[in-house]
């Protein structure tokens, strides 16, 4: 059995509002498998019926071919919440232990600091460290019990730039030991860096399915050639052939340029084709 995960006909109501719409999905073994989408579109009500916090209204699903919340599931599962924080006074040493001394079983916890880049920070107080440095020890947490499957709820929301880089990094090596991970983020280029397979999720539904260069090329329209010459000249192109003639044709009628771009659509064209809106609007 290749599914770690399945989802099927999943619904989820709190009262009138419809969090989770029907969907359905399964997530294979050793994938990074992202749920993208604005706020709202029901992720994190999605992966907390998985990992056996909040009930589902009905649909079905299967975790390691067990129930959610089952005791033997939970050994094998890791999470980093979403708006994670932790216990304020202690160190990340002392947070560490606390959560390893929870297990039978756990990675050795310097081993694991080492492993996070926390090793430096081991005696700082949680409520000190930087953002990106309190998502670590998040991480450090959820993996502590060498878990074969991962839940990461947006790990890299608020960071700058350099600390969104190094948790991707951090990331890349989960699937490098070959763990699951499902990822649920709205950054549209975490998602296509990260992510083997990719379901977008809005209001409810998932809305389309497959690895970023498929929903690109099924959803994300033409490329484009961009020709940097005196005045910017922007072009669709269908084939390939045609980059040739736009060459040739510039030499012919003596147009001079600084350079020529092949620009691919990314993940946002993607969403604003299925959806009509950018991600990140309100
Ligand atoms: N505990 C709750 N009670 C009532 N409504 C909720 C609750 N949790 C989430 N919702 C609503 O369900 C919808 C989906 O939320 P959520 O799963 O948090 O989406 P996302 O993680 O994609 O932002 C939103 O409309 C949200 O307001
Ligand atoms: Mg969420």
């Amino acid at each position: 059995m290749n599914n770690v995960i399945k989802v099927i006909d999943l619904v989820k109501k709190y009262g009138d509002v419809i969090a989770v719409d029907g969907i359905s999905f399964s997530v294979r073994k050793g994938e990074i498998f992202s749920l993208l989408g604005p706020n709202g579109a029901g992720k994190t009500t999605t992966i907390e019926i998985i990992e056996g916090i909040r009930d589902a209204t009905s649909g079905e699903v299967r975790i390691f071919g067990m129930k959610p919340g089952d005791v033997k599931v939970r050994e094998k599962m890791g999470v980093l919440p979403q708006e994670f924080s932790s216990i304020e006074r202690l160190t990340v040493m002392e947070t560490i232990c606390y959560f390893a001394s929870m297990y039978d079983e756990h990675k050795d916890c310097d081993e694991l600091l080492k492993m996070l880049g926390l090793y430096e920070k081991r005696n700082e107080l949680y409520k000190n460290l930087s953002g990106g440095m309190k998502r670590r020890t998040g991480i450090a947490i959820a993996i502590v019990n060498n878990p074969e499957i991962i839940f990461l709820d947006e790990p890299t929301t608020g960071l700058d730039p350099a600390a969104r880089k190094s948790l991707w990094d951090i990331i890349e090596y989960m699937k490098e030991e070959k763990k699951t991970v499902i990822l649920t983020t709205h950054y549209m280029e975490e998602a296509e860096k990260l992510a083997d397979r990719i379901a977008i999720m809005n209001d409810g539904k998932i809305i389309a399915e497959g690895t970023p260069d498929e929903l690109i090329d099924k959803y994300g329209g033409k490329k484009k050639i961009i020709i940097d010459a005196k005045e910017k000249i922007v072009r669709e192109i269908s084939d390939e052939k045609e980059i040739v003639e736009i060459i040739n044709k510039l030499k012919v009628e003596g147009i001079e340029y600084k350079f020529i771009e092949i620009k691919r659509p990314s993940m946002d064209d993607v969403f604003i084709n299925l959806t009509g809106r950018k991600i990140n609007e309100n």
